[in-house]
């Protein structure tokens, strides 16, 4: 993991003041998320990045998109011929999606209902901040401890996790990395692109089974 980072937002993001996601991504708030191209170009971009970190080896496999929203990065996952999976907790979200042949399910990234061993990758789009965001909140912990045993146990062996996310601060890094640590034998880490432009700054977890 990289140390040579510093940051600490001080603006209030959503997922501090809505407690609960389907508070906030709801209504017209939801319509505009679903229907904006500008999201939707920054989310294509931030997935393709994903994808190269990744370093898929494979022509043909199976993905996850966690926390899928309207469909953004399964689109393009979709686009260039892997096979996806693709849920939120959100249903309302799952209308949005266009692509004929993919069924999004509504389920939860803190207990995914999938046999062992069953995909290739799993990507995750800016949503691992509504799992986890407060270090002190036991029940969070608890949360993303589940959501790091289910991926553990989805994933096949060989394979990565890519979240990209939005944490406060590297603070949170660091618990996140003991918390993956002392509860399982995932590898990896985090990279951050443009550490040092507050704008263009990505932070993406890699987590290898
Ligand atoms: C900012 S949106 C991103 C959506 C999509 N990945 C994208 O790139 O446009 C965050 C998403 O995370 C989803 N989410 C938050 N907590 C979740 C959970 N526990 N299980 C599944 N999805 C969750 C939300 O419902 C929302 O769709």
């Amino acid at each position: 993991m990289n140390d040579d980072y510093y940051f600490d937002i001080k603006k209030k993001r959503p997922e501090e003041i809505y407690k609960n996601v389907l508070d906030y991504f709801s209504g017209e708030r939801l319509e505009n998320y679903a229907n904006s191209k500008n999201i939707q170009r920054i989310q294509l971009k931030i997935t393709k990045r994903a994808f190269e970190l990744m370093q898929l080896q494979k022509k043909e496999a199976l993905i996850l998109d966690a926390g899928c929203g309207p469909g953004f990065a399964s689109f393009y996952i979709k686009h260039i011929g892997y096979n996806v999976v693709a849920f939120d907790i959100i249903k309302d979200f799952l209308s949005y999606f266009d692509i004929n042949d993919l069924n999004p399910l509504v389920a939860d990234m803190t207990a995914l209902p999938f046999k062992p061993n069953s995909f290739d990758g799993i990507i995750s789009i800016s949503a691992l901040q509504w799992i986890y965001r407060d270090t002190k909140n036991k029940e969070m912990t608890k949360l993303f401890v589940d959501l790091i045993l289910s991926f553990y146990k989805v994933l096949k062996f060989g394979s990565k996790a890519i979240f990209q996310f939005y944490p406060k601060n590297e603070i949170i890094l660091e618990h996140m990395k003991n918390i993956i640590n002392s509860n399982s034998n995932f590898k990896g880490g985090f990279i951050i692109d443009n550490p040092n432009n507050p704008k263009k700054r990505k932070i993406f977890l890699i987590l290898e089974k």
